[in-house]
């Protein structure tokens, strides 16, 4: 009895001899005490290991650099650094907290110090914490508030700006926290760019490269800043604007445990990284909108650049170029000027405008307890205030609390539907105050009478532009090839000469193509798209690529195809395919492409043996390319992009089976916040077209994300939802798949092939409720794209799949009213591309 009873307490001394013994050996927990170090080669935890703290070298072993990076991705991933300037050159590196409160990088051996936390503040006994955040800190042992802090990290970022940090000022204590880019990807030292918010006029977000601004995000509007509407909607982290007499600063946070952080590159792009479990990657993608049209100050006073005309200038309604010559030519940084000047004692008016990201407010002032109305008078009395808008369109109907503007309108940029309306001070002849009837005590009839003057006006001004642009084509002409060129209607808004310059992408010469071609010989043929042959040619210097020959008689006129060569030549992503440059000769309009060896996913996944070649992980790997591509095209914020024909024969396979969305000439390009569009014109795909856009010509992002569902099946199953058949029911593929994940037996659709596949697991479960989540009936039931990668890459609940859409065959009469006219309508491999057009 009693060896049994001294036996257990000896276990347990042994133990907790072992536990104590474990840190003092490896490292110390997530806290740094006085009589504690770290030296190279320990590591500090915080306390559910998230961040790590230690000593690393990003390439080269003997510059040795003290930093905190996650620890539960998997490659080391750096979020901040120490000794950003001055690297250990050997091992010798030790960090220590010393009284009264400071944090010491040295030298052991020569016991110089390299770096140290500097505060003025003193505690009795003072420790260093590796936050949960990522936030390294001094306090003393026993304060846990933040407020009283001695030092911390976050106030001095290096590149990444992590959730919970405070980018901005705090007028108390005069300290101002921005990001800085590293030199290089090899050298943390600040490099050329930084972030910060500046607290000039109203506060907004500057991109300097050295002292000279390169962008800015606009001023905050309550929502998101001006000019980045784009993050406006999303499931991932939400922001927070403070600004008060004491700080300015602007934070966000996450919304999900997915780790998240923004990074500002060496070379100054702004990026967002989201890591994913699940491919154990970083999915990065530009967070700063830096499309032509950002580049600080790009048109001048009182213009404004539309990317959706190639990024061109023009000037503001009332406004003309201050040199007409010089504007022409592309140099549009003189501005314009004010067609009738300010007569501020004569009274001027305003002029509202509409859809802008609103301008500099470096010099600006605001007040945030009045309306817009009170705003207007204030503006009005002063004369130099040029402009008001209102400061928070999230409260107020839009109109709360009043913006002012003085001097020169610079940086204005055309954000269609996502952007904001600013009332620009005019003479009073040029203003709406000229109307008198607004001011009439009838206001109802007094706005009717100046919608039809505008009206009138409009009309008059589109006539006499017309007649300038028919002018301008005649003289034109004898110039160019006499050939039909309707693209320049596309321009004719604004300066078409320009266009070409923007257009950053080789133009090859017909001759050179023939030859590439074999001049177009049936054995070079890959296949026939929509809108004509493509052909595979090899270049002089041996590349090998796709050249798609524009039929002569297909729809796709010259307006789809400068669409579709603006449109790819500006996204750039690994899942697109790229465009490597184009050729218009005679009566050719022709697009180089980089060559698929792999031809596209129809190709593999319907074809009985070929499919056989595609084991689970290949097809998941497509699956999440796809998913990928299509984000990318719907949330990039250059250009918003909706496909419109996705599906399997568009999807192109390279040698390493990487998906490549192709086949741009129907895509669209949406505004910021701009989600759905109507069109007359039906285009798609029988069997991946969604109900709302084949029945009502509704289309939006949610009618890609149905293609996406359909395809995200087909590959699944190894079958086409189109001509599907089953003898039990009349249902297509998607009907059938939603029936048997109705009754617990979604795992019947997986092709046989796939579930032999070693690598077949429950993802594959995942993949299909996903995939009846893409092609649920309601588009706004339809997850977006970036909640699909999402959940393909993550685990987690999923919602219920509701009912899908056209999920019998028979489900809707498409009626083609000129089919004569339609040429392109069917192609080589069995699917018809719809179509319709309303006779006009
Ligand atoms: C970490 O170490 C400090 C000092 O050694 C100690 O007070 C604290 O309790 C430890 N924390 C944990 C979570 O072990
Ligand atoms: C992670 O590290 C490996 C090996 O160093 C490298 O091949 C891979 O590209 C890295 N991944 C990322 C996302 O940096
Ligand atoms: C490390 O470098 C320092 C010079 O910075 C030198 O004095 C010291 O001897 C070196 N220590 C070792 C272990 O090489
Ligand atoms: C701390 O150091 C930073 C630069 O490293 C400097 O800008 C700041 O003024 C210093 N603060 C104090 C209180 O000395
Ligand atoms: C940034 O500035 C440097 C030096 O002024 C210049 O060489 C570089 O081209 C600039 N980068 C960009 C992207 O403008
Ligand atoms: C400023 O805002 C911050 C955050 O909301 C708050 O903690 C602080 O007390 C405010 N300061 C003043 C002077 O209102
Ligand atoms: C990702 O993986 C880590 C560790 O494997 C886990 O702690 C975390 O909860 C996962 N996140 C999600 C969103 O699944
Ligand atoms: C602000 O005003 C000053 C003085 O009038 C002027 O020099 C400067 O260009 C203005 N800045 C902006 C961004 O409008
Ligand atoms: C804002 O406007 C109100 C009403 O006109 C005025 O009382 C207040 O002083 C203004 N605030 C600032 C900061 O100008
Ligand atoms: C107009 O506003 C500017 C900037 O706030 C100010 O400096 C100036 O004194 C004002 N002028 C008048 C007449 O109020």
């Amino acid at each position: 009895m009693k060896t049994s009873v001294n036996g257990i307490p000896m276990l347990f001394l042994l133990l907790i001899l072992l536990l104590r013994l474990i840190p003092k050996i490896t490292s110390v927990n997530d806290t740094l005490t006085t009589t504690q170090s770290i030296k190279d080669g320990e590591t500090m935890i915080s306390a559910d290991g998230s961040f790590e703290l230690g000593f690393f070298s990003p390439s080269n072993p003997s510059k040795r650099y003290l930093g905190i990076w996650y620890k539960k991705t998997s490659n080391q991933t750096v979020v901040w650094v120490a000794n950003r300037e001055v690297p250990l050159i050997n091992t010798s590196g030790v960090l220590e907290v010393i009284k009264p409160g400071l944090l010491v990088l040295r030298s052991y051996t020569n016991n110089i110090i390299i770096w140290s936390s500097n505060s003025s503040a003193s505690v009795p006994n003072p420790v260093a914490q590796l936050l949960e955040t990522g936030n390294l800190v001094v306090k003393d042992a026993h304060q846990d508030n933040p407020e009283m802090f001695l030092w911390q990290s976050f106030d001095y970022p290096t590149d990444t700006f992590l959730p919970g940090m405070k980018l901005g000022s705090n007028f108390a204590t005069g300290l101002e926290v921005y990001i800085s880019s590293w030199k290089s990807n090899e050298d943390p030292a600040p490099g050329e760019y930084t972030y910060y918010l500046d607290t000039n006029g109203y506060p907004q977000g500057f991109l300097k490269n050295g002292s000279v601004l390169v962008y800015r995000t606009g001023p905050w509007n309550g929502l998101e800043f001006s000019g980045i509407p784009s993050l406006r909607i999303n499931p991932i982290f939400s922001y927070e604007f403070v600004i008060n007499n004491t700080e300015i600063y602007y934070t966000y946070k996450q919304l999900t445990s997915t780790i998240i952080k923004f990074t500002l590159s060496p070379i100054g792009a702004g990026q967002c990284w989201i890591w994913e479990n699940q491919s154990m990657n970083w999915l990065v993608y530009p967070c700063l909108s830096t499309d032509n049209c950002d580049r600080y100050g790009l048109c001048g006073e009182y213009g404004s650049c539309n990317i959706g005309n190639s990024a061109t200038c023009g000037c503001l309604d009332k406004f003309s170029p201050k040199y007409p010559d010089k504007w022409a030519n592309g140099d549009w940084s003189n501005g314009c000027i004010r067609r009738v000047s300010l007569d501020c004692r004569r009274g001027d008016g305003f002029v509202k405008y509409s859809g802008l990201k609103l301008p500099d407010t470096y010099n600006s002032s605001y007040n945030s307890s009045i309306y817009l109305e009170e705003c207007r008078r204030v503006c009005l009395k002063n004369c130099s205030c040029t402009a008001y808008s209102s400061l928070d369109i999230s409260i107020g109907g839009g109109e709360s609390g009043c913006l002012l503007w003085f001097g020169d309108l610079i940086d204005m940029k055309v954000i269609s539907d996502a952007g904001q309306d600013i009332y620009i001070r005019m003479a009073s002849s040029e203003s709406e105050n000229f109307t008198p009837f607004l001011h009439g005590s009838d206001g109802k009839k007094g706005k009717l009478l100046v919608i039809i003057l505008t009206l009138l006006l409009v009309m008059l001004l589109s006539a006499l532009g017309f007649m300038f642009y028919l002018q301008r084509r005649k003289k034109k002409l004898p110039k160019q090839k006499k050939e039909e060129m309707p693209g320049q209607i596309l321009n004719m808004a604004y300066t078409d000469n320009h266009h070409k310059k923007e257009l950053d992408l080789p133009l090859f010469q017909l001759s050179r193509i023939i030859k590439a071609t074999n001049n177009f010989s049936f054995d070079k043929k890959l296949g026939e798209g929509g809108f004509g042959p493509v052909y595979k040619g090899v270049l002089e210097e041996g590349q090998e690529v796709a050249v798609k020959r524009l039929s002569e008689y297909s729809k796709q006129g010259f307006v789809e195809f400068k669409n579709e060569v603006i449109c790819i030549a500006k996204l750039q992503h690994r899942n697109l395919v790229k465009l490597l440059g184009y050729c218009i000769e005679r009566k050719e309009k022709i697009l180089i492409y980089e060559y698929m060896p792999n031809k596209s996913l129809d190709f593999f996944i319907f074809d009985q043996t070929r499919k056989k070649s595609l084991d689970w992980l290949t097809c998941f790997h497509i699956i999440q390319g796809v998913a990928r591509g299509l984000l990318y095209l719907h949330q990039d914020s250059r250009l918003r992009i909706i496909h419109r024909d996705l599906k399997a024969s568009n999807i192109l396979l390279d040698a390493d089976m990487n998906p490549k969305i192709s086949d741009f000439g129907t895509a669209r390009s949406f505004g910021g916040n701009e989600t759905e569009a109507n069109t007359s014109q039906v285009v798609g795909t029988h069997g991946y077209i969604s109900p709302e856009y084949a029945v009502d010509g509704l289309f939006s992002i949610k009618s890609d994300v149905f293609s996406f569902g359909v395809i995200l099946l087909e590959i699944v199953s190894g079958k086409r939802n189109r001509g599907f058949s089953h003898h039990g029911h009349n249902h297509n593929l998607i009907g059938h798949a939603w029936k048997l994940y109705k009754e617990g037996r979604a795992v019947e659709i997986v092709d046989c092939h796939l579930l032999g596949s070693p690598s077949y697991s429950l993802d594959v479960l995942r993949a299909i409720h996903v995939g009846l989540l893409c092609v649920q009936k309601c588009p706004e039931d339809r997850p977006n794209m970036s909640s699909v990668v999402f959940m393909l890459g993550n685990e987690g609940h999923l919602p219920e799949a509701k009912q899908p859409g056209f999920f019998t065959e028979r489900y809707v009469v498409l009626n083609d009213k000129n089919s004569s006219n339609t040429p392109a309508s069917s192609s080589s491999n069995g699917e018809i591309t719809i179509t319709l057009l309303e006779a006009r």
